[in-house]
Protein backbone atom coordinates (compact mmCIF):
# COMPACT_ATOMS: atom_id res chain seq x y z
CA UNK A 1 0.00 0.00 0.00
CA UNK A 2 1.45 3.08 -0.91
CA UNK A 3 -0.81 5.30 1.25
CA UNK A 4 -3.62 5.50 4.02
CA UNK A 5 -7.39 4.81 2.06
CA UNK A 6 -9.24 7.63 1.56
CA UNK A 7 -12.03 8.75 3.70
CA UNK A 8 -15.72 9.12 2.96
CA UNK A 9 -16.18 10.74 6.31
CA UNK A 10 -19.20 8.14 6.79
CA UNK A 11 -20.70 9.38 3.48
CA UNK A 12 -23.29 6.61 1.92
CA UNK A 13 -25.69 5.88 -0.77
CA UNK A 14 -29.11 5.34 -0.02
CA UNK A 15 -30.09 2.55 -1.85
CA UNK A 16 -33.65 3.00 -1.50
CA UNK A 17 -33.72 6.66 -3.26
CA UNK A 18 -33.68 6.28 -7.05
CA UNK A 19 -30.93 8.74 -7.79
CA UNK A 20 -28.59 7.19 -5.74
CA UNK A 21 -29.14 3.71 -6.97
CA UNK A 22 -28.44 5.39 -10.57
CA UNK A 23 -24.91 6.30 -8.87
CA UNK A 24 -24.31 2.93 -7.49
CA UNK A 25 -25.79 1.33 -10.57
CA UNK A 26 -23.46 3.08 -12.62
CA UNK A 27 -20.25 2.17 -11.18
CA UNK A 28 -21.33 -1.55 -10.56
CA UNK A 29 -21.75 -0.88 -14.24
CA UNK A 30 -17.62 -0.29 -14.92
CA UNK A 31 -16.92 -2.69 -12.30
CA UNK A 32 -19.00 -5.79 -14.04
CA UNK A 33 -17.49 -4.67 -17.99
CA UNK A 34 -13.74 -4.54 -15.81
CA UNK A 35 -13.99 -7.94 -14.56
CA UNK A 36 -15.81 -9.57 -18.04
CA UNK A 37 -12.53 -7.95 -19.56
CA UNK A 38 -10.55 -9.77 -16.74
CA UNK A 39 -11.66 -13.09 -17.92
CA UNK A 40 -9.90 -12.53 -21.25
CA UNK A 41 -6.48 -12.63 -19.25
CA UNK A 42 -6.56 -16.35 -20.31
CA UNK A 43 -5.08 -14.88 -23.86
CA UNK A 44 -1.91 -14.11 -21.64
CA UNK A 45 -1.70 -17.81 -20.56
CA UNK A 46 -1.23 -18.67 -24.71
CA UNK A 47 1.34 -16.35 -24.24
CA UNK A 48 3.29 -17.01 -20.63
CA UNK A 49 6.39 -17.17 -21.21
CA UNK A 50 7.42 -19.03 -17.66
CA UNK A 51 5.62 -21.50 -15.91
CA UNK A 52 5.15 -18.68 -13.02
CA UNK A 53 3.33 -16.86 -15.33
CA UNK A 54 1.16 -19.54 -16.58
CA UNK A 55 0.37 -20.53 -13.00
CA UNK A 56 -0.55 -16.66 -12.42
CA UNK A 57 -2.92 -16.26 -15.28
CA UNK A 58 -4.57 -20.03 -15.14
CA UNK A 59 -5.36 -18.48 -11.57
CA UNK A 60 -6.13 -15.33 -12.55
CA UNK A 61 -8.51 -16.59 -15.18
CA UNK A 62 -10.38 -18.03 -12.50
CA UNK A 63 -10.59 -15.46 -10.32
CA UNK A 64 -11.90 -13.18 -12.74
CA UNK A 65 -14.59 -15.25 -13.63
CA UNK A 66 -15.57 -15.51 -10.36
CA UNK A 67 -16.13 -11.94 -9.92
CA UNK A 68 -17.70 -11.67 -12.86
CA UNK A 69 -20.36 -13.54 -11.58
CA UNK A 70 -20.20 -12.18 -8.17
CA UNK A 71 -20.93 -8.96 -9.73
CA UNK A 72 -23.85 -10.61 -11.35
CA UNK A 73 -25.30 -11.65 -8.31
CA UNK A 74 -24.66 -8.36 -6.27
CA UNK A 75 -26.82 -6.83 -9.66
CA UNK A 76 -29.62 -9.25 -9.19
CA UNK A 77 -29.65 -8.71 -5.27
CA UNK A 78 -30.11 -4.69 -5.35
CA UNK A 79 -32.98 -5.47 -8.54
CA UNK A 80 -30.74 -3.58 -11.01
CA UNK A 81 -29.64 -3.83 -14.92
CA UNK A 82 -26.57 -3.02 -16.02
CA UNK A 83 -25.62 -0.77 -18.03
CA UNK A 84 -22.92 -0.33 -20.89
CA UNK A 85 -19.12 0.58 -20.29
CA UNK A 86 -17.89 4.11 -19.95
CA UNK A 87 -15.56 4.59 -22.89
CA UNK A 88 -13.02 5.35 -20.69
CA UNK A 89 -13.02 2.06 -19.00
CA UNK A 90 -13.38 0.27 -22.04
CA UNK A 91 -10.06 2.07 -23.31
CA UNK A 92 -8.67 1.06 -20.16
CA UNK A 93 -9.38 -2.12 -20.11
CA UNK A 94 -8.26 -3.14 -23.51
CA UNK A 95 -6.36 -6.36 -24.18
CA UNK A 96 -2.70 -5.74 -24.85
CA UNK A 97 -0.51 -8.14 -26.10
CA UNK A 98 2.66 -6.55 -25.50
CA UNK A 99 3.27 -8.28 -22.03
CA UNK A 100 5.48 -5.34 -20.82
CA UNK A 101 2.54 -2.86 -21.20
CA UNK A 102 -0.15 -5.88 -20.30
CA UNK A 103 1.72 -5.94 -16.78
CA UNK A 104 2.81 -2.24 -16.21
CA UNK A 105 -0.83 -0.58 -17.65
CA UNK A 106 -3.73 -3.65 -16.63
CA UNK A 107 -2.44 -5.15 -13.73
CA UNK A 108 0.11 -2.69 -12.07
CA UNK A 109 -1.85 0.76 -12.60
CA UNK A 110 -5.01 -0.51 -13.75
CA UNK A 111 -6.00 -2.95 -11.46
CA UNK A 112 -4.21 -1.00 -8.62
CA UNK A 113 -7.38 1.66 -9.69
CA UNK A 114 -9.60 -0.90 -9.40
CA UNK A 115 -8.92 -2.04 -5.67
CA UNK A 116 -8.87 1.53 -4.91
CA UNK A 117 -12.75 1.97 -6.22
CA UNK A 118 -14.01 -1.31 -5.12
CA UNK A 119 -11.83 -1.20 -1.84
CA UNK A 120 -12.35 2.67 -0.84
CA UNK A 121 -15.20 3.82 -2.33
CA UNK A 122 -17.85 0.62 -2.91
CA UNK A 123 -17.03 -0.68 0.94
CA UNK A 124 -17.20 2.82 2.36
CA UNK A 125 -20.58 4.20 0.87
CA UNK A 126 -22.63 1.18 0.25
CA UNK A 127 -25.28 1.89 3.52
CA UNK A 128 -24.32 -1.04 6.75
CA UNK A 129 -28.47 0.06 7.33
CA UNK A 130 -29.51 -1.77 4.16
CA UNK A 131 -29.70 -5.57 5.18
CA UNK A 132 -28.51 -6.66 1.42
CA UNK A 133 -25.36 -4.78 2.36
CA UNK A 134 -23.24 -7.21 4.60
CA UNK A 135 -23.17 -9.57 2.07
CA UNK A 136 -22.56 -7.70 -0.73
CA UNK A 137 -19.34 -6.67 1.12
CA UNK A 138 -18.38 -9.89 1.93
CA UNK A 139 -18.08 -10.50 -1.67
CA UNK A 140 -16.77 -7.26 -2.25
CA UNK A 141 -13.68 -8.35 0.05
CA UNK A 142 -13.33 -11.55 -1.91
CA UNK A 143 -12.83 -9.72 -4.74
CA UNK A 144 -10.54 -6.83 -3.27
CA UNK A 145 -8.05 -9.86 -1.69
CA UNK A 146 -7.88 -11.33 -5.07
CA UNK A 147 -7.35 -8.16 -6.87
CA UNK A 148 -4.79 -7.30 -4.30
CA UNK A 149 -2.97 -10.14 -6.15
CA UNK A 150 -3.36 -9.20 -9.49
CA UNK A 151 -1.53 -5.68 -8.53
CA UNK A 152 1.25 -7.55 -7.05
CA UNK A 153 2.07 -9.67 -9.96
CA UNK A 154 1.98 -6.49 -11.93
CA UNK A 155 4.33 -4.54 -9.64
CA UNK A 156 7.17 -7.92 -9.55
CA UNK A 157 6.71 -8.41 -13.55
CA UNK A 158 6.80 -4.14 -14.55
CA UNK A 159 10.16 -4.11 -11.96
CA UNK A 160 11.88 -7.13 -13.50
CA UNK A 161 11.17 -5.77 -16.54
CA UNK A 162 12.43 -2.47 -16.01
CA UNK A 163 15.60 -3.89 -14.65
CA UNK A 164 15.87 -6.01 -17.94
CA UNK A 165 15.04 -3.16 -20.47
CA UNK A 166 15.65 -0.20 -18.48
CA UNK A 167 14.55 2.15 -21.82
CA UNK A 168 11.00 1.38 -20.79
CA UNK A 169 11.24 4.02 -17.88
CA UNK A 170 10.75 6.86 -20.16
CA UNK A 171 7.45 5.64 -22.04
CA UNK A 172 6.18 3.81 -18.81
CA UNK A 173 6.41 7.51 -17.01
CA UNK A 174 4.69 8.71 -20.28
CA UNK A 175 1.81 6.35 -19.88
CA UNK A 176 1.80 7.00 -16.21
CA UNK A 177 0.82 11.07 -17.16
CA UNK A 178 -1.75 10.22 -20.06
CA UNK A 179 -3.61 7.70 -17.76
CA UNK A 180 -3.24 10.62 -14.61
CA UNK A 181 -5.19 12.52 -17.63
CA UNK A 182 -7.73 10.34 -18.94
CA UNK A 183 -8.69 8.39 -15.61
CA UNK A 184 -10.24 11.35 -13.45
CA UNK A 185 -12.60 11.71 -16.97
CA UNK A 186 -14.86 9.12 -15.48
CA UNK A 187 -14.78 10.61 -12.41
CA UNK A 188 -16.28 13.50 -14.09
CA UNK A 189 -18.82 11.86 -15.62
CA UNK A 190 -19.68 10.41 -12.23
CA UNK A 191 -19.92 13.26 -10.38
CA UNK A 192 -21.89 15.74 -13.30
CA UNK A 193 -24.82 13.43 -12.73
CA UNK A 194 -26.14 14.07 -9.29
CA UNK A 195 -24.61 17.52 -7.52
CA UNK A 196 -24.68 18.54 -4.30
CA UNK A 197 -24.48 14.54 -3.42
CA UNK A 198 -22.63 14.09 0.23
CA UNK A 199 -20.81 11.25 -1.69
CA UNK A 200 -19.91 13.19 -4.90
CA UNK A 201 -19.03 15.88 -2.93
CA UNK A 202 -15.42 13.47 -1.83
CA UNK A 203 -15.07 12.66 -5.76
CA UNK A 204 -12.38 15.72 -6.49
CA UNK A 205 -10.53 14.82 -2.93
CA UNK A 206 -10.64 11.42 -3.60
CA UNK A 207 -9.23 11.29 -7.27
CA UNK A 208 -6.37 13.74 -5.94
CA UNK A 209 -5.67 10.95 -3.35
CA UNK A 210 -5.71 8.11 -5.86
CA UNK A 211 -3.52 10.09 -8.08
CA UNK A 212 -0.76 10.54 -5.58
CA UNK A 213 -0.53 7.24 -4.46
CA UNK A 214 -0.02 5.69 -8.74
CA UNK A 215 2.74 8.73 -8.56
CA UNK A 216 3.94 7.09 -5.15
CA UNK A 217 3.27 3.60 -6.91
CA UNK A 218 5.36 4.65 -10.05
CA UNK A 219 7.97 5.96 -8.42
CA UNK A 220 8.80 2.51 -6.05
CA UNK A 221 8.76 0.46 -9.66
CA UNK A 222 11.39 2.83 -10.67
CA UNK A 223 9.53 4.75 -13.52
CA UNK A 224 8.44 8.15 -12.05
CA UNK A 225 11.00 10.49 -11.38
CA UNK A 226 11.57 12.23 -7.52
CA UNK A 227 10.20 15.45 -8.64
CA UNK A 228 7.00 15.80 -11.28
CA UNK A 229 9.33 17.63 -14.85
CA UNK A 230 8.07 20.65 -16.38
CA UNK A 231 5.48 20.61 -19.33
CA UNK A 232 7.75 19.72 -21.96
CA UNK A 233 9.89 16.52 -20.49
CA UNK A 234 5.85 15.63 -19.56
CA UNK A 235 5.07 16.25 -23.19
CA UNK A 236 8.49 14.11 -24.70
CA UNK A 237 7.79 11.36 -22.03
CA UNK A 238 4.08 11.43 -23.32
CA UNK A 239 5.10 10.92 -27.25
CA UNK A 240 7.23 8.19 -26.04
CA UNK A 241 4.48 6.38 -24.35
CA UNK A 242 2.22 7.05 -27.05
CA UNK A 243 4.94 5.49 -29.35
CA UNK A 244 5.30 2.44 -27.52
CA UNK A 245 1.96 2.10 -27.13
CA UNK A 246 1.06 2.53 -31.17
CA UNK A 247 3.46 0.15 -31.55
CA UNK A 248 2.25 -2.81 -28.66
CA UNK A 249 -1.17 -2.65 -31.21
CA UNK A 250 0.95 -4.63 -33.59
CA UNK A 251 2.25 -6.97 -31.26
CA UNK A 252 0.90 -10.46 -31.74
CA UNK A 253 0.12 -13.02 -29.16
CA UNK A 254 2.72 -15.40 -29.70
CA UNK A 255 3.10 -18.62 -27.54
CA UNK A 256 6.14 -19.84 -25.74
CA UNK A 257 5.62 -22.42 -23.06
CA UNK A 258 6.84 -24.94 -25.89
CA UNK A 259 9.92 -23.56 -26.39
CA UNK A 260 11.06 -22.80 -22.62
CA UNK A 261 9.37 -25.91 -21.17
CA UNK A 262 12.38 -28.41 -20.71
CA UNK A 263 14.30 -25.35 -19.03
CA UNK A 264 11.00 -24.34 -16.99
CA UNK A 265 10.59 -28.11 -15.76
CA UNK A 266 14.74 -28.01 -14.71
CA UNK A 267 15.62 -30.40 -17.79
CA UNK A 268 17.58 -28.48 -19.46
CA UNK A 269 20.44 -26.06 -18.80
FE1 LIG B 1 -11.45 -8.91 -10.86
FE1 LIG C 1 -8.11 -8.57 -11.30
Amino acid sequence: MDAEPYDFKGATFDLAAPADRELVRFILSQALYGEATGVYCGKSLYAAGSLEAARFYLRQARQELNHLELFAEIFRKLEMDPLPAHWVVRLLSAHNNYYPLKVMMEHALGEGMVLDIFREVLLQTLPDSDPRVADIKKKLTVVCREEEEHVAWGEKETMRLLAEKPWLKKPFYGLLELQLTVAPMIAQAFADRAQGHTVLAQVPGFVAHVRARMWKQAQRLGFAPAERPGFAARLWAMAWGVALFVRSQFARSTSKLEHVYLKELGFAP
